[in-house]
C-alpha cells in the first residue's frame, strides 16, 4: 500500500508468486471511504487482471493465490474472505476451526464458504472494538496452527494489518509505501531491504511507515536486512523455462561459499546417531549423502521421510542429532518433524535455502545452501546445493578439522555435465514415448535414481520408478517389456560390472537401457541403447553431474511432450500443509 496504485501492484505480486502453484486467486482493495472491493477467479491470475479492469483506483489492497485444503476450488472458497468489517487473506491452517466455527455460530454468524479461513475473519470481527491490534492479538491467542493473515478493516482505509505464527511473512518500506508478502520474491522489485515479521507480532502498514506490536500490544522492533536475492534472480533471462535456467545456474550456485560457522565443531560430542529428515528431493539429497556422512563421522546416519515422522512415538534410543533439509524452509511436514525433535530436547541443524524461513528460524543451527530463488516447482539447483551442503556439513562434523572442500570441484563438474545437453536431449526424446521407465542405481546412485524418477514423474507425467540395480531380478524385472526404457546410473568403478549384467538382463527381454557412467568407464560395444558420459569424479562428488543429467532428461522429455514444465499439475512449490 502507499503512493502507487494497489491493484496493479497486488496483481503483479500474484503473478510473481504463480510459481508456487495455486488453483484460485483473489484481490481486495479498500478505497478512501472504507469501501472494500473484492474480485476472485478460479482461473489464472491473468483472468483476475481482466476481471478487475473496472475496479476503482485504490492505494491499499491485499491479494492471494489459494491451494485448496479446506473446501473445493470455487469462487466462494477463494480468498479474500469478509466477515463484518474484516476482510483478510490467509496462509496456513486454522487447526481448531471446527470448534471456533461452533463458537461463531452461537454469535449468529453464518459462513459463506467451506474454508477454515473464514472463521478467522469472523473471530477477528467478533473481537474488533475499534483497535485492530487488539483484535489480531486476541485472535492469535485463540487460533491454533501455523498461520499468517493480512487484514483490511473497513473503518481503517489507509492501513493494512498483518500477523503470523509459524508461517512466513515479510515487510518492506520504501518511498513508494509499505509492502508485505509471504514470499520475498513478491517484494524484490521494490528493493532488497526487508524484515521477516517475528512470530506473534502484529504489523500495521501505512503509506508512511510500518509499526510492529507484540501480543501485549506493546511496540516491537523489526530487524531489517538484505534479502540476498535481487529482482533479476527471478527473471527468465532469455530461457524458455525457469527449470532450464535453474539447471544452468548450477555451476554458479555451487561455486558460492556456504557458511558452516553456526554449527559448532564439536556438535557430535554427545550424539549417538544422525538423522536426516526431509521431503521429496530434499530427502533424496539426504539419501545421496548418507554413506559419505557415515564415513566422515563414524556414526550411523538414517534418512527419514518427514511426513512419516510426524505421528507416533519418536524413537530415540540414545541422543540423535537431527539434520532437517528444506529448500523453501516452509514445508509443513518437515517443520512439524523439527518441532517433535525439539520436543525431545534433540539438537537440530537446518540446511535451508530461504533465509528467515520458518525452518531456518526453528532450528538450533542453520546452514544456508545459497542456491538463490528457485521458481520452477521441480527442484534442481536447490537439490545439488543441498547435496554439497550436506557433504560439507559431514566434513565439518567429522571433528577432524577437514577443509571444507570436496575432492572434486562441484561447480566444474556441473559445468562439464551441462556440455552433454544435446546428447541428453536425444535420449530424452526416446524416453518421451514410454509409459513406464525404470531408474536403476546402487548406493548413492540409487538415491540419484530416485531423484531422476521423481523429476521425470513430476513434469512429464510418465510413470517412473527407481529400483536398486541388484534388486531388479528379485521382482521388478517382470515389468520389463519390449522397448521399455531403463536409465541405469553407475558412477562407481566397482559396481559397473554388476550394472552391465543387469543391463544384459533387461536387454535380453528386449527392454532398452540408457547408461549414465563416468567418461573413462570402459563399457563393451552394443551393451546399451545410449550412453550419457559424466565427468570422472569419485564418491559423493559424482552426485552433482549425475543430478544435472537426470534433471535435463526430465526437462527435455517434458518439453517434447509439451507439458507445463515450471508449474506441473496438482503440485505447489512450497507445501505448507500436512
Ligand atoms: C521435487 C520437489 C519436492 C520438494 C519437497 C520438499 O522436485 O521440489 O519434492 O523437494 O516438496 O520441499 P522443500 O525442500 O521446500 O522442503
Amino acid at each position: 500500500m502507499g503512493r502507487i496504485p494497489a491493484r496493479e501492484n497486488v496483481l503483479e505480486s500474484l503473478r510473481l508468486l504463480e510459481y508456487r502453484g495455486y488453483d484460485s486467486a483473489g484481490i481486495a482493495l479498500i478505497d478512501i471511504h472504507g469501501k472494500i472491493h473484492v474480485e476472485k477467479t478460479t482461473e489464472k491470475v491473468e483472468s483476475l487482471c481482466q476481471k478487475t479492469g473496472n475496479m476503482p483506483g485504490c492505494m491499499a489492497g491485499i491479494g492471494h493465490t489459494r491451494w485448496a485444503t479446506h473446501g473445493e476450488v470455487s469462487l466462494r472458497n477463494a480468498h479474500p474472505h469478509t466477515a463484518g468489517s474484516v476482510t483478510l487473506v490467509h496462509n496456513g491452517i486454522v487447526e481448531n476451526y471446527l470448534a471456533l466455527m461452533q463458537e461463531m455460530a452461537k454469535t449468529g454468524r453464518v459462513p459463506a464458504s467451506d474454508t477454515d479461513t473464514e472463521v478467522a475473519a469472523m473471530l477477528m470481527d467478533c473481537l474488533y472494538d475499534g483497535d485492530p491490534v487488539v483484535a489480531l492479538t486476541r485472535a492469535m491467542g485463540r487460533i491454533e496452527g501455523g498461520n499468517a493473515f493480512a487484514v483490511l478493516f473497513a473503518d481503517r482505509p489507509g492501513e493494512i494489518y498483518a500477523v503470523s505464527r509459524d508461517a512466513p511473512l515479510m515487510v518492506m518500506h520504501t518511498q513508494d509505501g509499505s509492502f508485505l508478502a509471504s514470499d520475498a520474491v513478491a517484494l524484490l522489485r521494490y528493493g532488497e531491504t526487508m524484515a521477516v515479521v517475528p512470530d506473534n507480532t502484529v504489523v500495521r502498514c501505512t503509506a508512511s511507515e510500518i509499526r510492529a506490536y507484540n501480543l501485549s500490544g506493546q511496540p516491537a522492533q523489526l530487524r531489517y536486512g538484505n534479502a540476498c536475492w535481487t529482482a533479476s534472480d527471478v527473471e527468465l533471462a532469455g530461457y524458455s523455462h525457469f527449470m532450464l535456467k535453474e539447471i544452468h545456474e548450477q555451476p554458479q550456485v555451487l561455486s558460492r561459499k556456504m557458511d558452516f560457522s553456526s554449527v559448532p565443531e564439536d556438535v557430535l560430542r554427545d550424539a549417538t546417531d544422525i538423522r536426516i529428515v526431509a521431503c521429496g528431493s530434499a530427502m533424496h539429497a539426504g539419501l545421496a549423502v548418507k554413506d559419505y556422512m557415515e564415513e566422515q563421522t563414524g556414526l550411523c546416519v538414517s534418512v527419514e521421510i518427514a511426513s512419516e515422522y510426524v505421528s507416533g512415538a519418536l524413537r530415540h534410543v540414545g541422543k540423535p542429532l537431527f539434520v532437517f533439509v528444506s529448500q523453501s524452509g516452509e514445508t509443513a511436514d518437515t517443520l512439524l518433524a523439527l518441532k517433535r525433535a525439539k520436543s525431545i530436547g534433540a539438537k537440530c541443524i537446518c540446511v535451508v535455502n530461504v533465509r528467515g524461513s520458518s525452518i531456518a528460524r526453528a532450528g538450533d543451527y542453520v546452514v544456508y545452501t545459497q542456491a538463490g530463488p528457485e521458481i520452477s516447482v521441480a527442484s534442481t539447483k536447490a537439490f545439488t546445493a543441498q547435496v554439497v551442503a550436506l557433504a560439507l556439513l559431514a566434513r565439518r562434523m567429522s571433528g577432524r578439522g577437514l577443509s571444507l572442500e570436496l575432492e572434486y570441484d562441484p561447480a566444474a563438474l556441473a559445468e562439464k555435465a551441462l556440455k552433454q545437453e544435446n546428447a541428453i536431449r536425444r535420449i530424452a526424446e526416446d524416453l518421451s514415448c514410454a509409459e513406464n521407465i525404470f531408474y536403476l542405481g546402487s548406493g548413492m546412485d540409487l538415491a540419484l535414481a530416485r531423484e531422476g524418477a521423481l523429476k521425470l514423474k513430476e513434469i512429464s507425467y510418465i510413470h517412473a520408478e527407481a529400483c536398486a540395480t541388484g534388486e531388479l531380478k528379485h521382482g521388478c524385472l517382470s515389468l520389463v517389456e519390449p522397448a521399455m526404457p531403463s536409465v541405469m546410473i553407475a558412477t562407481g568403478r566397482e559396481g559397473l560390472g554388476r550394472s552391465l549384467t543387469s543391463a544384459e538382463e533387461i536387454r535380453s527381454r528386449r527392454g532398452r537401457v540408457y547408461l549414465i557412467v563416468p567418461e573413462d568407464a570402459k563399457i563393451p560395444d552394443g551393451c546399451c541403447d545410449g550412453v550419457i558420459r559424466i565427468p570422472t569424479a569419485s564418491g559423493i562428488s559424482a552426485a552433482v553431474p549425475v543430478a544435472v543429467c537426470v534433471q535435463l532428461l526430465a526437462y527435455y522429455c517434458a518439453l517434447k511432450l509439451g507439458k507445463q514444465i515450471d508449474q506441473p499439475r496438482n503440485l505447489a512449490k512450497s507445501v505448507t500443509v500436512i
